[in-house]
């Protein structure tokens, strides 16, 4: 981290007199990333998150692990009762390994490259529209953000999960751009897939996710727009660590 908190204790102990030349006055804020499918939301979250020492919790992984467990089992997704004993089932938490880079963990066993495959795109969306799951994961996403110092990525996490974030980015990108960012990304993980069926899973998840009943996709109205089509990785970071640290810096003594 390249700052240090000054903690409650220090404030009202009258001790930030002494410190305020060394250290900077900072709050902690909690940053919601939304938006479309493959607009570069999950890269953005951890490089911000990583800049400002921050938690980094990517909400589409906790789907999709739900999803996977679901595939696994063969959960019949128009039967709630077996949907909320499935869920009852499921632990997932996140690790950070050597590199540093959070991992999905499902019931004790990591799944990052098993959650990334298409043939769990290809059901992630409508196992999300699920209320039963939605209430599960929710519940467990506030938990993990009440000491705020978080950055969260996925759909509804500036108008559901934190509708009180201080940042909230909304990410957008041409369609063409999110299906070659996605090859790429699925070719890094040794799975060749044309661009015609990428387009089409994209497509149909953004259907999907906005037009559900729970808590669709949609941008908040406060939330900052970002088309990252034609703007590098680095660029769009260093916009959201700019507005997160004007917003940081703002004085209070509140947390
Ligand atoms: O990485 P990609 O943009 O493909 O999607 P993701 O963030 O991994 O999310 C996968 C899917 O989970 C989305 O298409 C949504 O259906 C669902 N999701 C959601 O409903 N709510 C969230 N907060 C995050 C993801």
């Amino acid at each position: 981290m390249f700052f240090q908190q000054v903690s409650q204790k220090e404030v009202e102990a009258g001790e930030t007199h002494s410190l305020s030349a060394k250290r900077l006055l900072m709050r902690k804020i909690t940053i919601a990333i939304d938006g479309f499918s493959a607009c570069g939301k999950s890269t953005t979250a951890k490089r911000v998150a990583a800049i400002l020492g921050y938690r980094y919790i990517d909400s589409g992984a906790m789907y999709r692990a739900v999803t996977l467990h679901f595939q696994r089992q063969h959960v019949a997704l128009t039967n709630p009762k077996e949907v909320t004993r499935a869920l009852g089932e499921i632990k997932i938490n996140f690790q950070v390994n050597a590199k540093g880079a959070s991992e999905t963990y499902l019931n004790g066993l990591r799944v990052e490259s098993e959650i990334r495959t298409m043939q769990v795109s290809e059901q992630v969306s409508q196992v999300s529209a699920l209320r039963e799951v939605r209430v599960a994961m929710v519940e467990q996403q506030r938990k993990m953000g009440r000491d705020k110092a978080i950055v969260m990525d996925g759909r509804d996490i500036g108008t559901v999960v934190f509708p009180e974030a201080e940042l909230k980015m909304f990410l957008t990108a041409d369609i063409l751009t999110r299906a070659f960012r996605r090859q790429k990304e699925l070719l890094e993980k040794d799975e060749l897939v044309e661009l015609d069926p990428i387009i089409e899973n994209l497509v149909k998840r953004d259907q999907i996710d906005s037009t559900r009943a729970e808590s669709p996709l949609r941008k908040a109205p406060e939330a900052v727009e970002l088309d990252t089509t034609h703007v590098t990785i680095e660029e769009q970071t260093d916009e959201v660590v700019r507005l997160a640290l004007a917003l940081m810096l703002k004085p209070t003594l509140r947390n």
